[in-house]
């Protein structure tokens, strides 16, 4: 099969096509025909491995898994001998813990998958997951948002952002969105109430205060953002280097937040649902072919994506 591998930790540069033997479906696997893939914050940390913290897991010297890709839709092409909640021929989407998806078949565990709604492409399947996840994580489960909060998105305009915009508004949030000018419009497009362009204002110089602040970019010094908090809100940090973490881990107490998402299968229901019943609808900046992965690995590592950024197998 065709797959995108790399062989050493670098740029997009060092990613290549080949063809490769194809993966062998486990008995909790289903082995998946990919139709459509999207990139992600964890494929630029895995290829680039500047955080010393990936290597430990993919490995010292060289990438232990060479192939990228952890968000997929596509077919089911085999099932493994345990798993019954998947036919051949299913449409599914999901998340690959294993990554492996820029290719024209992946091995996914049957827990990370979902039956793909009818009303919604390959494309904007692909685009759902890890960003999904991590903004339902972070508002849900680590915000604990409730409907009438006033809840504020830096970063309203990525991968995350744009699904947190929704969801947050799914909830019952006042939204305000931060992103830079050519984006406001989108922002709003998809729900939120208030925007703030941050080319030529500062969030957290304002008198504003918000139950909930989740933060995709991590650019603005944590006491700065707790002050922008009301008395019982909470900081969420979606983005931030690992020191930022344990900034917050020493100093956060109750109010600040740090944490790594998880895929859960009834979360992956959660937003299948949304999805089917229109309340999710994901922002696609643009779709690459498979052979041009690392292009659309540049644009995200530029860190200005529109919504998200899709491959199609
Ligand atoms: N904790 C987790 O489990 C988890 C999961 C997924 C992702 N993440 C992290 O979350 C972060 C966001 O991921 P993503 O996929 O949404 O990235 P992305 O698609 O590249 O989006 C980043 C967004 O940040 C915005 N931005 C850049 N500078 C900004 C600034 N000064 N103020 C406000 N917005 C600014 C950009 O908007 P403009 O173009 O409008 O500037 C861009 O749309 C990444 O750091 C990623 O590593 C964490």
């Amino acid at each position: 099969m065709k797959a995108i591998v790399y062989a050493t930790y670098g740029s997009p540069d060092v990613l290549e096509l080949r063809e490769v033997e194809p993966p062998v479906c486990g008995k909790n696997d289903v082995l998946v025909r990919v139709h459509a893939a999207s990139v992600g914050a964890g494929d630029w940390h895995l290829l680039t491995a500047t955080w010393f913290a990936v290597r430990l897991y993919q490995g010292l010297v060289r990438p232990k898994r060479p192939i990228l890709g952890h968000d997929v839709s596509g077919t089911v092409e085999a099932v493994g001998s345990a798993v019954t909640r998947f036919a051949v021929g299913d449409q599914v989407f999901g998340a690959s813990e294993n990554a492996g998806c820029f290719a024209e078949l992946v091995r996914v565990p049957a827990t990370g998958l979902v039956h793909k709604p009818d009303n919604v492409t390959h494309e904007q399947a692909a685009a759902v997951p890890a960003s999904a996840l991590a903004a339902l994580h972070g508002l849900r489960d680590k915000g604990r948002i409730r409907a009438g909060h006033k809840v504020l998105i830096n970063g309203a305009s990525g991968g995350v952002g744009t699904f947190a915009v929704q969801l947050a508004k799914f909830y019952g949030a006042e939204v305000t969105g931060v992103c830079s000018t050519s984006k406001l419009d989108l922002v709003l497009s998809i729900g939120a109430d208030h925007v703030i362009d941050y080319r030529h204002e500062d969030f957290t110089q304002r008198d504003e205060r918000y139950d909930l602040v989740l933060d995709n970019v991590g650019n603005r010094p944590l006491a700065d953002c707790r002050r922008t908090l009301t008395p019982d809100g909470i900081y969420v940090a979606v983005s931030g280097a690992p020191t930022r973490a344990l900034w917050i881990a020493l100093f956060g107490g109750q109010r600040a937040v740090s944490f790594i998402s998880q895929s859960k299968p009834e979360d992956l229901e959660d937003l299948r649902e949304l999805l089917e019943a229109g309340q999710l609808t994901p922002v696609i900046e643009r779709t690459y072919p498979l052979a041009e992965v690392a292009d659309a690995l540049r644009r995200l590592g530029a860190g200005q994506a529109r919504g998200k950024l899709v491959i199609r197998v």
